[in-house]
């Protein structure tokens, strides 16, 4: 498949806190498989060297770059080097996103609230703004921001978190519309329960992985492969008719309401 050669790909987050396959790991992997230049994006250098081998492996290029994506002059300094180096930007993979601090509006830190939008929400916005010039210098582009079942649906023990992913979720569909007509695409992924790095280097007991498993109508574990995959689709020319929409990638978790059985009203018989 080589359906992004010539093609030069930003990705925020492409390493991982620990050794497997996270969602910015596998997206930077995939991208660069199918013939993507592909620049990966870390706030930590060690994070990134185990995708770096990935991408080498599989005969894929690749230039890790380390930068604070909350940070403005960072973002312009990784759109820089990305242009220094290969000339051109056409995909931005927004991947970056940590976990809100606990609470409720009653309670919640509000300096790590405002931590948590800043490195979830705002950085996205952030880096487009110094990519999307580049896009539109070379005709087009594709943005993906990755959002989260969380931002879908309530629920999550950190309001924080869910008020930020849904936020992206409108941040996705509002730059659909400003960027379209410059051939810009914006999309985004909203992953269910993955078994990725970062979930279970902070301690997953085997009972609640296999709750997580049940939790959604497929009942089958999903992995940082899933999230790659639904990101290649979206960065590249086989969605080129697709817009602002956000893709959940969660094996049916959005979609199913979880009603015992007990609590089922059962229509009543026709006469
Ligand atoms: N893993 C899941 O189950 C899951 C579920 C829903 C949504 N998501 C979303 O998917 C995305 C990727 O999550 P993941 O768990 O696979 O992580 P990941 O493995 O893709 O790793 C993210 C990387 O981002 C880096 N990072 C953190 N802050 C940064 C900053 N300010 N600047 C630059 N880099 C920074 C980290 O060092 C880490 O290496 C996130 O947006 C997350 O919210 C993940």
């Amino acid at each position: 498949m080589e359906e992004l050669d010539g093609k030069v790909a930003i990705v925020t987050g492409g390493g991982s806190l620990a050794a497997g396959i996270g969602n910015g790991r596998a997206a930077a992997v995939r991208l660069a498989e199918s013939g993507a230049r592909v620049v990966i994006v870390d706030i930590a250098d060690r994070n990134m060297a185990e995708t770096q081998e990935l991408i080498a492996e599989r005969g894929g290029e690749c230039l890790s770059v380390r930068g604070d994506v909350s940070l403005p002059d960072d973002c312009a300094a990784i759109v820089r080097r990305a242009v220094e180096t290969w000339g051109r930007v056409d995909v931005l993979v927004n991947n970056v996103g940590v976990a809100g601090p606990p609470g409720t509006a009653v309670d919640v830190d509000l300096d790590a609230w405002d931590a948590c939008l800043r490195v979830n929400v705002t950085s996205m916005m952030l880096m487009s703004r110094f990519a999307i010039p580049r896009m539109r210098a070379v005709g087009g582009g594709s943005i993906v921001n990755l959002s989260s079942a969380a931002g879908l649906i309530g629920g999550h023990p950190s309001l924080a978190y869910s008020t930020a992913k849904g936020a992206i979720v409108n941040l996705t569909r509002s730059m659909a519309a400003a960027h379209g007509p410059d051939g810009i695409r914006v999309n985004a992924v909203a992953p269910g329960y993955m078994y990725t790095p970062n979930v279970y280097a902070q301690g997953l007991s085997e009972d609640d992985r296999e709750r997580r498993r049940l939790a959604a109508p497929l009942r089958t574990e999903g992995t940082g492969w899933d999230v790659g995959e639904a990101v290649l689709f979206l960065a590249g020319g086989r969605s080129r008719w697709i817009t602002g929409v956000v893709l959940p990638v969660d094996a049916g978790l959005t979609s199913a309401l979880a009603v015992p059985d007990s609590m089922t009203v059962q229509s009543p018989r026709p006469h």
